[in-house]
């Protein structure tokens, strides 16, 4: 039997990945290409609904696909590459534009937050109809898996009630996705206020470990995270949520099960904690900043590889456009 396909989106919105982009997405990513035929895509088509820089926007598309590559995305056994390269899904996503509701849509709750604090009248369209592209993002590689987060859940299900609709409306043509819950998903919290998660967006840049910053900031930052009253060292994430998020940390970066962490730092303290897990993350980010950079520093074997990605990217979304372009009567 051929391997559940999966599609998964990440926006090149940050010159750098956080660690808990790595942690809670990038991770499961290289994982499931041993499981699963996987299609991967930095979604940069929604990288410009809220306004952009070009030049930046250029940059950090391929920042976004050399750290993948460099955190063991391997094109040999996943399709990488970008969404903007593949001009079906625009194709596909006006289509779908046209049987979902505009109150349905309005029910956004991602959009009615954004909007909200953009103004409602400087909102973009484009942010209004953002869940219409991504369920063509999804519908037009037969996903049958789509990892998802709890602030994407309702997206999926617009995705999965417009596969149902349009299979209603014109006969069977979309597979309707289901949400691929991911077991062992670390939640990385910010380090300086460890009840808020690690975001790119964070009010101090202390609080996030970037993949491509100085390991040496890493470590101060490691060493300087709010940690809890009291002194013992356990897995308490409401009472202790500063030391319980080193210790998932540590553990996801380790494979080390916390309870061995919480038994080996015993009697120990935070500080010793901390050091150690300074060390930890420095010797996780340096190699990965070396293939990144290799990768940066090879041009035109990027180009080449994210050539290919879109080449086995469409060969797919051309055949799924193409039959449901007949269906609707194009
Ligand atoms: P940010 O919250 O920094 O804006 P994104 O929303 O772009 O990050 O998230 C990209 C991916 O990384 C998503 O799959 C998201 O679930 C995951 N992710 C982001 N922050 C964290 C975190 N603190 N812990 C675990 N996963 C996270
Ligand atoms: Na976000």
């Amino acid at each position: 039997t051929p391997r559940p396909r999966v599609l998964s989106g990440i926006q090149p919105t940050a010159d750098s990945f956080h660690l808990g982009n790595y942690l809670g997405a990038v991770r499961n990513w290289v994982a499931m290409q041993e499981t699963h035929d996987t299609f991967y895509c930095v979604v940069d088509l929604h990288a410009i609904t809220m306004g952009h820089d070009p030049a930046l926007l250029r940059q950090r598309t391929r920042l976004s696909a050399a750290q993948l590559l460099a955190a063991g995305l391997d094109p040999e056994r996943c399709t990488l590459f970008v969404q903007s390269h593949v001009p079906e899904h625009p194709q596909l996503s006006w289509v779908m534009s046209c049987i979902t509701g505009f109150g349905e849509a309005s029910r956004m709750t991602q959009f009615k937050d954004k909007s909200a604090k953009q103004g409602t009248d400087r909102a973009s369209v484009g942010l209004f109809t953002y869940p219409i592209l991504q369920a063509a993002d999804i519908l037009l590689y037969q996903a049958d898996a789509v990892p998802v987060g709890e602030d994407q859940r309702q997206h999926l299900e617009l995705t999965r009630d417009l596969a149902q609709r349009f299979n209603t409306l014109f006969g069977k043509t979309f597979t309707v996705p289901s949400a691929f819950i991911v077991r062992d998903t670390a939640k990385i919290t910010d380090l300086q206020e460890p009840t808020a998660k690690m975001s790119k967006s964070a009010s101090s840049p202390a609080g996030i470990i970037e993949l491509l910053e100085d390991p040496a900031r890493s470590a101060k930052k490691i060493r300087s995270a709010v940690t809890d009253t009291g002194r013992e060292i356990i897995f308490d994430p409401a009472a202790k949520p500063g030391v319980s998020n080193l210790l998932t940390i540590y553990s996801a970066l380790t494979g080390r099960p916390i309870d061995d962490l919480v038994g080996a730092y015993d009697g120990k303290g935070y500080g010793d904690l901390k050091k150690d897990l300074a060390e930890v993350v420095v010797e996780f980010v340096r190699p990965v900043q070396e293939r990144t950079r290799a990768y940066l520093d090879d041009p035109a074997q990027l180009d080449k590889l994210l050539a290919i990605g879109a080449e086995k990217a469409r060969a797919v979304a051309v055949e799924t456009l193409r039959a449901a372009y007949d269906k609707v009567g194009f």
